[in-house]
């Protein structure tokens, strides 16, 4: 039987949040599989911030997508076809999936790809999240770069988020005092009274920097950035000496068409001996199970707690993508394509 894969592939280069007339919706007819050749159907798609940048014509830490291009991405999946040594048929896999149904690695393009050993119940979308790379963003990025200390302020911004409420959990759990800030009061009430932080802030109804003050009467030691803007100016107002910016993601600037000006309180940097360092998460790829194995038992034993945002039917992908930058989602934002092996139709 033929099989059809449906795609989402750049058409325009966005301007501001994405729009369906920037890409193109093809279905096209599946080839035979060349030799040496892995074809992965998808099963969840990973919607992250980073691609909106993916989208422009600038280079960043990859090429930009090219007009016609399917759209980069992460996700997990279920290798449909194989010939390749390596792999068969109903092995998962973790891999650059792209916005589509299915993904065909070839030759050196099958090394790309992570076999993923799953587990009876753990949704498969966990190796997007917790059990994968948001799991070491969040756990290398405190850790690495924030280096907290026990007794230390720790403020965490899109807190409430997939990276967010894992670097804030990991906090907690490494003896520090954690500060959230997000978007709307729902998200500051599960921060507080679910995972035990120590304060929340709503940055779109409160004065941040005067919460921040009040929050954190010894001042921030560390400070981990998914925003920028103005938020991180306040931030850097309330940094004590020797603190630790941590420089992950300024989704605020993502879908901005002029240069956004930078933090008029960078001086404090100086004033404060301080360090704000960013980092890649792919630069932790070798080192990934140092940060899986005890994410994966804080899961377990209930310390720490992730939460998904899973949405249906590749069709709805540009909508759902948006979510991401009006605070919609709530937790890991996915696309399911498939079903899942893992949790249903057994
Ligand atoms: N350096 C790396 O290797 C790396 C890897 C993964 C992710 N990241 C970065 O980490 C950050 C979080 O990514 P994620 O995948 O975990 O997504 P997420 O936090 O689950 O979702 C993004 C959240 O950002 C918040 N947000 C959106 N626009 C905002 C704005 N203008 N001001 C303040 N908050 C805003 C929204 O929450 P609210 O409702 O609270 O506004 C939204 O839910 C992003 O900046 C991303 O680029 C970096």
């Amino acid at each position: 039987m033929t099989k059809i894969n449906r795609q989402w592939r750049l058409k325009t280069r966005p301007e501001g949040m994405v729009d369906t007339s920037n890409f193109d919706w093809v279905e096209e007819e599946l080839g035979a599989l060349p030799e040496d050749s892995v074809r992965v159907r998808s099963v969840y798609l990973s919607l992250d911030p980073t691609q909106r940048g993916w989208m422009r014509a600038q280079r960043g830490y990859r090429d930009p997508i090219g007009i016609g291009e399917v759209i980069v991405g992460s996700g997990v999946g279920i290798v449909d076809e194989s010939t390749h040594g390596a792999y068969k048929e109903g092995d998962i896999v973790v891999g650059m999936l792209g916005w589509q149904d299915y993904a065909t690695f070839t030759g050196k393009g099958v090394d790309s790809l992570t076999q993923v050993q799953p587990m009876d119940g753990v949704p498969l979308h966990y190796y997007l999240g917790v059990l994968g790379f948001i799991g070491m963003t969040a756990y290398f990025g405190l850790l690495d770069i924030g280096d907290p200390k026990e007794g230390e302020t720790v403020v965490v911004s899109a807190a409430a988020g997939a990276t967010g409420s894992l670097v804030a959990q990991i906090a907690k759990i490494k003896g520090c005092r954690v500060i959230g800030i997000a978007g709307s009061d729902e998200k500051c009430a599960w921060l507080t009274d679910d995972l035990g932080l120590d304060g929340a802030i709503n940055y779109k109804t409160e004065d941040v920097f005067a919460r921040m003050r009040e929050l954190c009467p010894d001042g921030i030691d560390v400070y981990f950035d998914n925003v920028g803007g103005d938020i991180l100016n306040a931030a850097l107002a309330l940094i004590n000496n020797y603190a630790r910016i941590v420089a992950c993601g300024m989704i605020s600037m993502y879908n901005a068409e002029a240069p956004v000006p930078g933090p008029s309180n960078i001086v404090n940097l100086i004033v404060r001996r301080a360090k704000m360092e960013g980092f890649i998460v792919l630069d932790y790829f070798p080192r990934a199970m140092e940060a899986i194995m005890p994410l994966g038992q804080w899961l377990m034993s209930g310390q720490i707690q992730f939460r998904s945002d899973v949405v249906d039917g590749l069709e709805n992908t540009i909508d759902t993508y948006n979510r991401l930058f009006t605070g919609e989602n709530f937790g890991k934002l996915i696309m399911k394509v498939a079903d899942d092996p893992m949790t249903e139709a057994k």
